[in-house]
């Protein structure tokens, strides 16, 4: 007797893998599990319905509040994929650590997902599954199925899938960003239509937030304080109205393929840019310019499902090392469309209006011209350098026509 665990959503992948995992592969029960990581309601209605036809033994598992705050781990790491918030990314893993709670307690011998062989999705899954004893099985993948041969197949055994219209799009949906891919966007000179956003209003109007962190973590939306799973929702529908955090991208898969992809991510794109603004205030320049490169490293990890490797924690000391002063308040406009900056405030600024101003004399034993000496100096290497060089002759010009005066004026000589 054995059992196998399935990744459920009730879409047509996850239901026709209902009865081949028992065909195909001589698993006796299968157990679907649907991770809750802010879907839709409209989804969790039709897992559950699906199951129901199906007589699956079905399992929700609520997750958001661990997925919450992965998310806030990438607010403090800035962390975006090539302009992406990395809400499908983050999901996985913790999808699939839920999923193989599940199928240990009880008592399965196998973990399955619909993913198919050209996504990032089946890597993410299975890099968690694969540290654990139980069998991990891809049917979409290793039987090489396609969307027509499972329609087919579904309607044979008239297994509980939606007549035709599975929608036109590819949705995938949690918390932290709305994913939007296939049918006629898969021709990247197509430009979508205004209905494939459901989280963005078509951008126009105005306003400001005002976002608070405590060390580099949100807690508060225009003085309100709330928990990260309200707080995120919150604003994906209030900044959403003014058709903020939409981005339209040519995404280089994990297997070198491009995809073109759309996102809708409002509370991510505030946080990230409230957060990063903060940050400009209290870090010092060194800080800045080094944790952009351990920023791109986080999200490069994150992006291929990675987020548990020890190289993170290690990224991530190094990013909770500079977050203890991110505490203090940045201010957003949102504006057709638009997100940016307009005001920050902490006690940690890096920052003294007397020193920076114009309109005040000597602070810290420090007079205007002290400075002198330092403009003497700047450039000097530089200066140096471009006079040696104007003594050097170059031997290919030399040769070249004939002309072997060298002028100074490049560009002619390209
Ligand atoms: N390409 C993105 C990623 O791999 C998101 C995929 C979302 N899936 C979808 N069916 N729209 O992270």
């Amino acid at each position: 007797m054995t059992r196998v665990a399935l990744a459920f959503s009730g879409g047509l992948d996850t239901t026709v893998c209902v009865p081949l995992l028992k065909e195909e592969y001589g698993h006796d029960e299968v157990v679907g599990v649907t991770v809750d990581v802010g879907q839709p309601e409209s989804e969790f209605e039709e897992a559950e319905e699906t199951a129901e036809a199906l007589g699956l033994e079905h399992y929700v598992v609520d997750a958001k509040e661990e997925f919450a705050d992965l998310c806030f781990d990438a607010v403090k790491a800035n962390a975006t994929y090539q302009g992406y918030p990395l809400g499908t990314a983050l999901a996985r893993p913790v999808i699939a650590e839920a999923i193989l709670e599940v199928a240990k307690e009880q008592d399965c011998d196998a973990v399955a997902h619909g993913c198919t062989g050209k996504g990032n999705d089946q890597l993410r899954f299975e890099t968690v599954w694969r540290d654990s004893d139980l069998e991990v099985i891809a049917p979409v993948r290793e039987l090489g199925l396609t969307r027509e041969w499972e329609i087919e197949y579904a309607d044979e055994r008239d297994l509980p899938v939606e007549a035709g219209d599975g929608g036109v799009w590819s949705i995938d949906t949690n918390i932290w960003s709305r994913a939007v891919e296939g049918g006629e966007l898969e021709d990247p000179s197509y430009v979508p239509p205004e209905d494939i956003y459901e989280w963005t209003a078509e951008p126009e109007g105005e306003t400001t937030i005002q976002v608070e962190f405590e060390a580099g973590v949100p807690v508060a939306v225009d003085g309100e304080a709330m928990a990260p799973v309200e707080l995120i929702q919150y604003l994906n529908e209030y900044a959403g109205k003014y058709g903020v955090g939409r981005t339209d991208v040519m995404e280089d898969r994990m297997l070198g393929l491009k995809v073109r992809e759309n996102y809708e991510h409002p509370a991510a794109t505030v946080l990230l840019t409230a957060h990063k603004a903060l940050e400009d205030l209290v870090l010092t320049k060194g800080e800045r310019s080094s944790k952009e490169g351990i920023e791109q490293e986080w999200s490069e990890m994150a992006y291929k499902g990675l987020v548990f490797a020890p190289v993170v924690d290690a990224l991530e000391a190094y990013v909770d090392e500079t977050q203890d002063v991110v505490t203090g308040t940045a201010t957003v406009k949102v504006q057709a469309g638009s997100c940016r900056a307009v005001a920050r405030d902490s006690e940690y600024a890096v920052y003294s209006e007397e020193m920076a101003s114009f309109n005040t004399e000597d602070v810290a034993g420090i007079s205007q011209e002290d400075a002198t000496g330092v403009a003497k100096y700047h450039g000097l290497q530089e200066r140096l350098a471009n006079n040696v060089k104007e003594g050097v002759t170059k031997p290919e010009l030399a040769t070249d026509g004939g002309n072997g005066s060298n002028d100074g004026n490049d560009e002619t000589n390209e």
